[in-house]
């Protein structure tokens, strides 16, 4: 007999850390087994906190390279071993804390790679630990191309964060969040950038124009983006890769020094031994889940990326990481809404959204009522030195279903359009409500005028 526990949490990644805490909350005794050296997961370690570290130095190396737009007499370069310390420091003062809480908290950490035992118990490194529930929470890593290995130039975004040096030339495969992001880090750093997209518009999930202006901002920026486009082969030659695509009728050959394939994460599920516990993948090998994120053994769950549920986010993973700790406790949560989750990306220009894209919300015939606000009719988003808009998405009967937005900060501001889209809330109960001047949020509060029929500053 091992260890016995009410809760054992398979992975210690924004989704495995945000039940186990929460589960701890609640008076549960829970083990959070992880097979990495240190807590975090692909968020902490491999994903958003280092490439926004990486995407905040190439905004400084931005707003000095612009600086006399402001006045300022300034010019700059990216030093890449201060630009990877500054990367690291941030990932380490996250795991750090995250380390800390974890054991102030009172969770037992057990190191070691975790095998699923038929009955609810799991194996760790050859002990058994007995739980009542199992939460699988094992993440996701990045997919290749078929056929296509990696190598020292042909990479992903895990190999992009350690790279020592800064590339001249790029070529990004896929142009969802992390390709746009990357696209654009490589581009603040000076690179010649190519973004091949297979989809026909750039950022394929976002309202049809947020992808028509991200396309006009990134040629603006002078990164050559191609959507519709088919990748034919990649080769490595030296120390150059290959990379030829078809785009529209055109075969396209680019030679560059690094190929980043951004098509996609795949769930991370080899060695859980699932299939022996009763636990169902998905076709695509994601672990099939129910509405409140149970599997299909009994008193076993799964949560975040390798769960098969509609988006691969962090914050995604934190909400069903807290349900079902929530539900294990005997808590009656109901099942997530999806649709009023906000989705954020950190290129230059940022992009943010919640809720329908107009053309979702037109599915089925229903009438809808768009405005896109410029904000290049916000002051404080002039003296940004930054354009983009807000557009809102609304039934006819006024009700608001989403909000789109690109520009300056939009990733912060988007936090007042979940609130709009989860409560519901109507045109005008959005229009009567005052927006600090000058500030960024302007751009939602204007939006909400004139789509009430009383534009301030817009036509
Ligand atoms: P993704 O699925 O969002 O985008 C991959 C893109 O690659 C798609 O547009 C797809 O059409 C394209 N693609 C696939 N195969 C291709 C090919 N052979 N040639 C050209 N294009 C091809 O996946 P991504 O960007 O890798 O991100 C993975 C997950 O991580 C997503 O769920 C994403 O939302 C999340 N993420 C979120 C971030 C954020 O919230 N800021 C940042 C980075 C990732």
């Amino acid at each position: 007999m091992g260890d016995a526990y009410d809760v054992a949490v398979i992975g210690a990644g924004t989704g495995g850390y945000s039940a186990a805490l929460r589960a701890r909350g609640l008076g549960k005794r829970v083990a959070l087994v992880e097979r990495d050296d240190r807590l975090g997961g692909t968020c902490l370690l491999r994903g958003c906190i280092p490439t926004k570290a990486l995407l905040r130095s190439a905004a400084v190396l931005d707003t000095v390279n612009r600086s006399d737009e402001w006045g300022i007499k300034a010019s700059g370069e990216a030093d890449w071993s201060a630009v990877l310390a500054f990367q690291q420091r941030m990932v380490e003062k996250n795991v750090k804390g995250l380390t800390g809480l974890v054991g102030q908290r009172g969770i037992d950490v057990v190191k070691g790679a975790a095998k699923l035992l038929p009955g609810s118990a799991v194996q760790v490194e050859g002990s058994r630990i007995e739980a009542a529930d199992v939460v699988v929470a094992s993440g996701s890593a990045p997919k290749l191309i078929p056929g296509i290995e990696r190598t020292d130039r042909i990479i992903t975004s895990d190999e992009a964060l350690a790279l020592d040096f800064i590339p001249e030339t790029v070529v990004v495969i896929g142009a969802g969040a992390v390709g746009l992001e990357f696209a654009s880090l490589y581009r603040s750093l000076g690179a010649e950038v190519t973004l091949v997209e297979m989809l026909p518009h750039l950022a394929p999930l976002e309202d049809q124009e947020i992808s028509k202006e991200i396309a006009r901002a990134f040629r603006k920026r002078g990164i050559e983006a191609y959507a519709g486009a088919a990748v034919k082969s990649l080769r490595q030659e030296g120390e150059r890769v290959e990379v030829v695509f078809d785009a529209g009728d055109q075969e396209k050959i680019s030679w560059v020094d690094i190929c980043l394939i951004a098509v996609g994460r795949g769930p991370v599920t080899d060695g859980l031994g699932l299939a022996e516990a009763g636990v169902e993948l998905t076709e695509r090998g994601f672990v099939r889940v129910d509405g409140l994120l149970r599997t299909t053994a009994p008193h076993v769950w799964a949560i975040g990326d390798v769960a098969d549920t509609p988006l691969q986010l962090a914050h995604v993973s934190f909400t069903e990481g807290y349900a079902v700790a929530e539900r294990i406790a005997g808590i009656q949560v109901p099942e997530i809404e999806y649709a009023n989750i906000p989705r954020v990306t950190y290129c230059t220009p940022e992009i943010a959204s919640v809720g329908l894209t107009e053309a979702r919300a037109k599915e089925g015939g229903r009438d809808v009522r768009t405005e896109k606000l410029d904000f290049r009719g916000v002051g404080k988003a002039n003296i940004e030195g930054e354009g983009g808009f807000v557009k809102v998405v609304a039934e006819a009967d006024g009700t608001v279903r989403g909000v789109h937005m690109i520009g300056p900060h939009v990733t912060d501001l988007i936090a007042e359009g979940m609130l709009i889209t989860s409560w519901e809330a109507t045109i005008d109960e959005v229009a009567a409500l005052i927006h600090p001047h000058p500030t960024l949020s302007e751009g939602l509060g204007e939006a909400f005028l004139a789509l009430a029929g009383k534009p301030l500053h817009s036509v």
